[in-house]
C-alpha cells in the first residue's frame, strides 16, 4: 500500500511538472462533464435581473474599500438551506466576468458539501483530501468551464472537519490562494450550530451572510451575527435569498 501511494504521488508530481513545462496551468484540465444546476443563473443567463443583482453585490464588495477590497470571502448563513452555496457560486461566476482576474472557489462545507453537484464537477478528491495530507494541491484543483475559475471541491467527508479547517495547513492554503487568486470565495456550513464558518471566516477578509427572506427569524440572524462577531469575523454584508414572492430578485444590503 505504501509503495502504491508513493508511486501515485510520483506520477502526480510528474504530471504537474509536465503541465508547467508546457506552459499550462496545472489546475485540472477537465471542465467537468456533469450538469450545471439551474440555480447558477449567473452562468446561464448573464442578462437576467438576478445576474444583475450579483453584479451589484460585486460592486458593493469592491465599494467597501476600493483600494483594498476584501478578496477572501466566506459565505455562510444562520441555519441550513438559506442559499449559501447558490450565493457563493453565483458571486464567483460573476467575479470571473473579469477575464484578467483569477477566481477560486473552495467548498469548505466539509459536512454537507454541494459545490461539486451545483457545478457538475467531480468530487473524488478535494479540500479534505488535501488537508489530510495525501494529495498535492494542483491535483485537486478543477476548472469550471471558464479559464479563470478554479474550484476546490470538498473531497471525501472527513471525520474531523473543524479540526481540519482550523489547522495550520488550511491557514497556509488560504495564504497561498490569496496570493495566487484575485478573489477566493469559500462556501461554509451554517454558523448557529457549527463553528466551522467562524473558524474559516476569521481567516478570511470577511464573511457574507445569506439570509432566507421571510423565513429565518430575526433573532436567529442576530445570533448568527453575534457568533461571527465573537469569532472576530468581519461581516461584510447580507444577501437576502428566496425573494421571488416579494421582489422577484436577490437583494444585497451592506451591513453596518
Ligand atoms: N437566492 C435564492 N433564491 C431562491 N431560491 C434559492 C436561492 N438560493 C437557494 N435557493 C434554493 O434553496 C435551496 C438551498 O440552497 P443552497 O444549497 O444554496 O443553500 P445552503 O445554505 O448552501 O444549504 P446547506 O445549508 O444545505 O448547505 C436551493 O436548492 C434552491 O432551491
Ligand atoms: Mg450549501
Amino acid at each position: 500500500m505504501g509503495k502504491m501511494f508513493e508511486a501515485l504521488k510520483k506520477a502526480e508530481k510528474e504530471r504537474v511538472k509536465l503541465l508547467r513545462k508546457a506552459g499550462e496551468d496545472p489546475a485540472v484540465l477537465t471542465d467537468g462533464d456533469g450538469e450545471v444546476d439551474p440555480h447558477l443563473v449567473a452562468w446561464f443567463d448573464r442578462m437576467s435581473p438576478i445576474s444583475e443583482q450579483y453584479r451589484t453585490l460585486r460592486t458593493n464588495l469592491i465599494g467597501l474599500d476600493a483600494e483594498d477590497p476584501p478578496r477572501t470571502i466566506a459565505v455562510t448563513s444562520s441555519i441550513p438551506g438559506e442559499g449559501k452555496t447558490v450565493t457563493a457560486l453565483n458571486l464567483a461566476i460573476t467575479l470571473a466576468d473579469d477575464k484578467e482576474a483569477r477566481i477560486a472557489v473552495v467548498d469548505a462545507d466539509l459536512r454537507k458539501p454541494s459545490v461539486h453537484r451545483l457545478m457538475g464537477l467531480d468530487n473524488q478528491r478535494g479540500l479534505a483530501d488535501y488537508l489530510t495530507g495525501s494529495v498535492m494541491l494542483e491535483v485537486v484543483l478543477q476548472r469550471f468551464r471558464l479559464p479563470n475559475l478554479t474550484v476546490l471541491t470538498a473531497g471525501r467527508l472527513p471525520g474531523n472537519p473543524t479540526e481540519l479547517l482550523s489547522g495550520k495547513k488550511m491557514e497556509d492554503l488560504l495564504t497561498r490562494l490569496s496570493r495566487d487568486f484575485a478573489w477566493v470565495i469559500l462556501d461554509t456550513p451554517p454558523i448557529v450550530s457549527l463553528t466551522d464558518a467562524a473558524v474559516v471566516g476569521s481567516r478570511c477578509d470577511g464573511a457574507i451572510l445569506a439570509v432566507k427572506m421571510r423565513s429565518t427569524p430575526r433573532e436567529v440572524v442576530r445570533e448568527a451575527v453575534a457568533l461571527l462577531g465573537k469569532a472576530r469575523v468581519k461581516v461584510l454584508g447580507t444577501v437576502l435569498t428566496h425573494l421571488h414572492p416579494v421582489l422577484k430578485d436577490y437583494y444585497y444590503y451592506p451591513y453596518n
